[in-house]
């Protein structure tokens, strides 16, 4: 326990090791043992604030109902234009402002902006990211991991294929990084405009027809067309048209995913763009497990994380 961070930032704040001892005990605390992270009685109210920035219902909610389960209380800021934010104070000084009022944990979701993530790396409180841009949301990929591990009693081995737009998913990143980490293998299957630019995607395997994809996969994790984060182009409509054509996962074209392989979103998806509401009928579709499952995975971070000790 010693390595814990007091930060949550990014998956490379976890070895494979740490990572991998989270996951079983997530699905032990799922399966039997919700008890034993539950802050003591006694112990002065913990508050862990959720300042979410961009849209949210699965993390929000997540987040709210993990601390209420083991005997926190969170406290909630959205930018529902209720706040200073629509005075003009910009999103730093919010933030600035919350960690001043000292809660004992803030979980964090923004766009990216670096002066927001300046006051994160520079916190003295523990800080969990939620997602940052289209950077890294950590939490997603462990919970996800949870998901895997707890079908398939693996992560090493598992051929794992993002659909869509990984260009702009902070999913993905941060899900690449666990699942390479856990010894799985990962590749993507999307659009040439929407395949990863940076780098540190160019070892992983390229599919640009998925039923190619699906035929390699164990794991098939759809992705949302993130186009609050693309340039709306004039052809736009054509475009979606055409991905909606090659890359919308429905139930015709998941007969070429294996019997016992797993099909994940991250949540929310769009019917008429990348998930075919008929896929959640389908066996193989773990969809709302991993819902499920983010409660769990973040009540153990949670819990771990407070153990460390509040500063007050
Ligand atoms: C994703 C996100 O916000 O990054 N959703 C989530 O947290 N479950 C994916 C998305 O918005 O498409």
């Amino acid at each position: 326990m010693s390595s814990y961070p007091s930060r949550f930032i990014s998956i490379n704040d976890f070895t494979a090791n740490e990572a991998k001892r989270i996951i079983e005990k997530v699905i032990r605390v799922k399966n039997s043992d919700s008890k034993s992270i539950r802050i003591p009685k006694d112990a002065a109210p913990i508050v862990v604030a959720l300042v979410i920035l961009e849209p949210s219902t699965r993390t929000r909610m997540n987040f709210e109902i993990a601390a209420h389960r083991i005997g926190a209380n969170p406290v909630l800021f959205t930018a529902d234009g209720q706040t200073s934010l629509v005075k003009g104070e910009t999103e730093h000084e919010t933030l600035e402002n919350i960690l001043a009022m000292r809660p004992d944990l803030v979980v964090v979701r923004h766009s990216g902006d670096p002066r927001v993530t300046q006051k994160i790396i520079e916190s003295k409180i523990p800080v969990i990211n939620a997602g940052d841009g289209k950077n890294e949301h950590p939490t997603q990929a462990l919970l996800d991991a949870v998901t895997i591990f707890e079908r398939r009693g693996q992560i090493a081995g598992e051929r794992v294929l993002f659909v869509g737009d990984v260009e702009h998913s902070r999913v993905a990143r941060s899900g690449r990084l666990l699942f390479e980490k856990l010894g799985a293998q990962v590749a993507v299957c999307a659009p040439e405009y929407l395949m990863p630019k940076s780098t540190d995607w160019s070892h992983v395997q390229q599919f640009s027809k998925l039923s190619e994809g699906l035929t390699w996969a164990t794991v098939c994790m759809g992705l949302r067309v993130q186009k609050e984060r693309h340039s709306i182009k004039s052809d736009s409509k054509q475009l979606l048209a055409d991905y909606v054509a090659q890359f919308r996962i429905d139930l015709k074209n998941m007969t070429h995913l294996k019997p016992n392989a797993l099909i994940m979103h991250p949540g929310p998806f769009v019917p008429d763009e990348d998930l075919s509401e008929e896929v959640l009928s389908d066996p193989r579709c773990v969809i709302h497990d991993q819902v499920t499952n983010g409660v769990f995975t973040r009540m153990v971070l949670l819990s771990e994380m407070l153990e460390r000790g509040v500063q007050r």
